[in-house]
Order: structure tokens, then C-alpha cells, then sequence
């Protein structure tokens, strides 16, 4: 057997690099657009309520929106916003020309209809991908929807920059959340590979796992997934951010995967690390979908 020492590797994913290059694309297009129609990309982003996780996230958003030209509109609104507000405030932002996509951070406070909240957003500005018509459509054979959810299109980027063929491929979602697990098994699909579903009521998981040539962590459970789990060479993309206890760190937290990493990067061929692997995706994929979807309006 070889010692640790001797023992491959894997090849890190650097999904910060990744979404960097994206989004210097990004800055380059907006500013042809600017030059050339005298407009940029506008994006809606709206929160409601003070979760410090959603606060954090938005921020980044609205941030990477600035840095590549992209106008943000900040629309927040408090914990207790009725649902009739709600929808009134997406109704603005469905009908306002100079917004080209809109973003409604989840979760929302338990009192307002997530189902109905996402299906007011006019399915053209669905920069999320979360409208029923789009997720339906990316659900059937032939049919494009207007956006793909971008944690799941910032997964299949990953995988296709580096180079993994997805074709024929066993590859295995962990996970069925809404955002992550359900759309990128059907993203995976469209990529003609042959998905399986692993989720809290699968019995024998790990034995599933490591048929697959392909593993999409979204579990959001902090390193459930082994490395004895890993079949040797596989891809491996792990969604999960999960805080643990850290008392070394000043935050006295630190951010993990679904994976656990140190185990598995020495099984498995490619491996993304948290932080710094899907995170910054997601990001590089909502302004990669607000340009498009401006681009489309500018050209009819
Ligand atoms: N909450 C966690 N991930 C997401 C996301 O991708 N979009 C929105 N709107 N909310 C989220």
C-alpha cells in the first residue's frame, strides 16, 4: 500500500480563480454594451428581514454587481413586510425598464409564501431561475428555459472548465433542496449523464457514492461525506458551507463542505474546497444571467 506521503492528490478546483475570469468577461461585455447602447444591466436585489447569513450573501451580490458594472437596486425590507407588500414591491421591479433581473434572497420570514412569491417574478427578470416555468422547462426534454438556477449552473461551469466530461458518466447528487439538488440533477441530465438522487432516505448511501464518477455534495450536513465514500479519481463538488466551532479563529467559526476534504482530496481526481470553490460561482452565474437577460432586451 503507499504511504501518505506517496499517496495522488487531487487537483484543487479553484472556483475563485474560475468566477474571476468570468466576471472579467462579464466587465468587458457590460462595457460594450454600455458604449454601444448606452445602458448597462440592472439587478434587483431584495431581502427581507436581518438573517446575518442572507445580509452576507446579499452583500456579496450587490458588490460583485458594482465591480462589473452591473446597477444594483437595493430594495430591503423588513421582517415583518406583509406578503401583499411583498408582491406589490416585485410587481415595481417586473414592470421598471431599467431592471433586467430580480433577486428575492431566500429564505423568506415564515409568514410569506415562498411559492407565490417566486412565481410573481416576471419569468423574463428571473435571474434565480426559480420560477415554476423555468425550473418546468428545465425539467423536459427540449424545452430551454430563460435561466438556470446559478449555484447548479456555477456547479456544471466548474466541471466544465475543468475539463470533466459529463457525458455517460454515473454521477450522484446528495441533497434535493429546491436551489441546489433538484436542478443540478436535471442540469447533470441535460449534460447526458446518468444521475442518481441521494437524500435523507436513502439507504446505503456510501455505497452509491462510490460508484459515481461524478459526486455533487448539497447536503448541507458538515463533512457527512468520507473519504473511504470517494471512488478513487472522481469529481467532486461540494455545495455545502456549513459553520463549525473553531475557537482558534477571532469569529470563533469556521466554513466546511458536505465533504470532508482532507480525506477525500486524497481519493478523488478533482476536488473544489470551501471556501473557494462553488461559492464565488454562484456569484459569477446571477451577473453572467443579468447581462444575458439585458442583452436580450437591448437587442429586440
Ligand atoms: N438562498 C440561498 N441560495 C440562494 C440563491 O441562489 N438565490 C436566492 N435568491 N436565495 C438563496
Amino acid at each position: 500500500m503507499a504511504s501518505e506521503s506517496e499517496q495522488k492528490s487531487a487537483t484543487i478546483i479553484d472556483g475563485k480563480a474560475i468566477a474571476q475570469t468570468i466576471r472579467n468577461e462579464i466587465a468587458s461585455e457590460v462595457s460594450i454594451l454600455s458604449q454601444k447602447y448606452g445602458k448597462v444591466p440592472g439587478l434587483a436585489v431584495v431581502i427581507v428581514g436581518n438573517r446575518k447569513d442572507s445580509q452576507s450573501y446579499v452583500s456579496m451580490k450587490r458588490k460583485a454587481c458594482a465591480e462589473v458594472g452591473i446597477k444594483s437596486f437595493d430594495v430591503d425590507l423588513p421582517e415583518q413586510v406583509s406578503e401583499s407588500e411583498l408582491i406589490a414591491r416585485v410587481h415595481e421591479l417586473n414592470a421598471q425598464q431599467d431592471i433586467h433581473g430580480i433577486l428575492v434572497q431566500l429564505p423568506l420570514p415564515k409568514h410569506i409564501n415562498e411559492e407565490k412569491i417566486l412565481g410573481e417574478i416576471s419569468i423574463e427578470k428571473d435571474v434565480d431561475g426559480f420560477h415554476p416555468l423555468n425550473i418546468g422547462k428545465l425539467a423536459m426534454k427540449g424545452r430551454n428555459p430563460l435561466f438556470l438556477p446559478c449555484t447548479p449552473k456555477g456547479c456544471i461551469e466548474l466541471l466544465r472548465r475543468s475539463g470533466i466530461t459529463m457525458k455517460g458518466k454515473k454521477a450522484v447528487v446528495v441533497g434535493r433542496s429546491n436551489i441546489v439538488g433538484l436542478p443540478v440533477s436535471l442540469l447533470l441530465l441535460k449534460e447526458d449523464a446518468t444521475v442518481t438522487m441521494v437524500h435523507s432516505h436513502t439507504i446505503d448511501p456510501e455505497n452509491i457514492i462510490r460508484e459515481s464518477d461524478i459526486v455533487i455534495a448539497a447536503a448541507g450536513q458538515a463533512a457527512m461525506i468520507k473519504g473511504s465514500w470517494i471512488k478513487p479519481g472522481a469529481a467532486v463538488i461540494d455545495v455545502g458551507t456549513n459553520a463549525v466551532d473553531d475557537p482558534t479563529r477571532k469569529t470563533g467559526y469556521r466554513l466546511v463542505g458536505d465533504v470532508d476534504f482532507k480525506e477525500a482530496s486524497k481519493v478523488a481526481g478533482f476536488i473544489t474546497p470551501v471556501p473557494g470553490g462553488v461559492g464565488p460561482m454562484t456569484v459569477a452565474m446571477l451577473l453572467k444571467n443579468t447581462l444575458d437577460g439585458a442583452k436580450k432586451t437591448f437587442e429586440q
